[in-house]
């Protein structure tokens, strides 16, 4: 069981972390473009983005669940509470500033401000680095 939880644990974050490598580089090259090529690419961060909500959450509570399969939460080392805040501290700023950034891009593409989506994109592509740093620190603490 403890092993099954790793793997779903491990697997899940791994997906967390990847799914928004490349969206950066993808809107910098296809939103300018503007038409198709830019519907096609915020059909896939619309995707990239509910795929790495259900991972993120998935690494929580996979995460909740190993403290209790090893032995409750007075058993874990307390550098899994830092990694767990490292984590809570990711969801927030990706919902109060990476989603309303991806939110502006969308809604100025619709009315056809195509160079006017470079300011969000930056903004998204920055917490999406700080995201990533996050997820890094995260990992470390969960060996220690
Ligand atoms: C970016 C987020 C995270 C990553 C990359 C991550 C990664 C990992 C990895 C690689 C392990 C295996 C460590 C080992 O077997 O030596 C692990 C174990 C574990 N993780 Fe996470 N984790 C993350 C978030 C969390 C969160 C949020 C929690 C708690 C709410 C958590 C709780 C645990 C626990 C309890 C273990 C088992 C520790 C043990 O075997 O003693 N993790 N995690």
């Amino acid at each position: 069981m403890l092993v099954i939880l790793k793997v779903v644990h491990i697997t899940a974050a791994a997906i967390w972390l990847g799914h928004k490598i490349l969206i950066p580089r993808d809107l910098r090259a296809s939103i300018p473009v503007g038409g198709d090529t830019a519907a096609r690419a915020v059909q896939r961060v619309d995707f990239a983005e509910r795929l790495g909500q259900a991972t993120g959450l998935l690494t929580l509570v996979s995460g909740v669940a190993l403290i209790v399969a090893v032995g409750g939460f007075g058993a874990v080392s307390e550098w899994i509470y830092a990694g767990a805040a490292l984590v809570v501290l990711s969801f927030m700023i990706g919902g109060l500033v990476a989603r309303p950034a991806w939110a502006a891009t969308k809604s100025l593409l619709a009315t056809g401000q195509v160079t006017a989506t470079a300011e969000p994109i930056r903004r998204l592509s920055s917490v999406l680095v700080i995201e990533s740093a996050l997820w890094v620190l995260a990992l470390a603490t969960m060996f220690l």
